[in-house]
């Protein structure tokens, strides 16, 4: 509360233009898709959507709001470290005022680095309409503090995007020979797909991002979906381990290409990958009793269809490492969370939050 009132003044001055945006409380912008998505796709004509319950269950109102979580997600819990609000969905029409300078959340379920990702669930904010949105934002927030202002708080903030998953899960092996498995072998593929997403986080530097976590993608073929679908013996299903091995190594060397062209850390590489297989491999280690079936859902592994009303339903979310068929309960997602902030180099190139946290509140 205490921390509220005084972030209000603060706000207040800032709007007054008494005040340069240097706050203690760091504004967060997030792009992406469904692993970071807080509710965008509520207001959006799609099929990718967490709205009904039993989404939110351990949320604290309950309720579901859009994630796709039984409670809190990845950029949740990051604020959350950083005793922030949750970021807001930019489509929120709360997202208003004062409110807009804690920053905001554009990301949409069932995106991907490519514009043709995604094209089955219809009305989805593609990345580049992600960052056309950011750019809308500013221009709103400039009307509030002014341009100069606008442009600090944007330097100043801390930015989170995760995307990929969707360009494997739900494009190149959504069906047996789709277009874009015909038109490239793997590798060439993962060549194309970095090549895209270099030209995403340039853009993002552009748009004044200077602090950027570039998650990568999971072992997408242990999530229970897969299993069910592609490995009823219950190992990680292969094709979809491989594209996780050829993308992530890649994406780090990419994200180092990038800082060494601005010759700045700007984009920090989280090793989601490592983090999640960590646990996927080891479950009772973490307190998990299963990492391969997931907690709502119906059928083999609990990973067919969707999760609904009609569901299975675990009792205690925090003993599965899947909440649903794709996406890691919250009680994983605290897990990734604590090694992005506290990771050695083997989760967090170049340095772990931590450390960028302690280094920007010197500058
Ligand atoms: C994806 O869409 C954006 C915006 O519409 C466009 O600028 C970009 O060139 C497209 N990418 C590809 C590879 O077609
Ligand atoms: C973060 O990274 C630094 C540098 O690699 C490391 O020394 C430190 O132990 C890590 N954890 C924390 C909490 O800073």
């Amino acid at each position: 509360m205490e921390t509220f009132s005084s972030w209000m003044i603060l706000c207040i001055l800032v709007a007054m233009g008494t005040l340069a945006p240097h706050v203690e409380a760091r504004p967060f912008f997030v792009f992406g898709d469904s692993l970071v998505d807080n509710g965008n796709n509520n207001y959006l004509a799609t099929s990718a959507r967490a709205d009904s319950p039993p989404y939110g269950i351990d949320y604290p109102s309950h309720r579901p709001t859009g994630r796709f979580s039984n409670g809190l997600n990845i950029p949740d819990l990051i604020s959350e470290r950083m005793g922030t609000e949750s970021t807001l969905p930019y489509l929120s029409p709360e997202l208003t005022g004062e409110r807009l300078l804690v920053g905001a959340n554009f990301a949409s379920a069932g995106v991907g680095v490519l514009n043709d990702t995604g094209i089955q669930f219809l009305n989805i904010i593609r990345i580049y309409k992600q960052l056309e949105y950011f750019q809308q934002y500013q221009s709103r927030v400039s009307t509030l503090i002014g341009a100069e202002q606008t442009q600090a708080l944007v330097n100043q903030a801390l930015v989170l995007i995760t995307l990929g998953g969707n360009d494997f899960v739900n494009n190149y092996y959504l069906v047996p020979f789709s277009a874009r498995s015909r038109q490239f072998s793997l590798p060439d593929y993962v060549r194309y797909v970095i090549s895209e997403y270099r030209k995403v986080l340039v853009r993002l530097y552009e748009l004044g991002a200077r602090r950027v976590l570039v998650t990568g993608t999971g072992p997408m073929g242990c999530v229970p979906a897969e299993l069910a679908q592609r490995s009823p013996t219950g190992q990680c299903a292969v094709e979809l381990q491989r594209a996780a091995a050829l993308f992530n190594p890649q994406l780090e060397q990419m994200v180092s290409g990038v800082n060494s062209e601005i010759g700045s850390q700007v984009f920090i590489a989280a090793n989601t990958r490592r983090m999640t297989t960590d646990f996927i491999s080891n479950p009772a280690a973490y307190g998990f009793v299963t990492s391969k079936i997931a907690c709502c859902g119906q059928g083999l592994y609990n990973g067919i269809g969707l999760c609904t009303p009609l569901s299975n339903l675990c009792p205690n979310r925090d003993i599965y490492a899947f909440w649903d068929a794709f996406h890691p309960s919250e009680r994983a997602n605290r897990i990734i969370v604590q090694r992005i902030f506290t990771g050695s180099d083997e989760y967090m190139k170049p340095m772990n939050l931590s450390t960028i946290l302690a280094l920007d509140s010197k500058t």
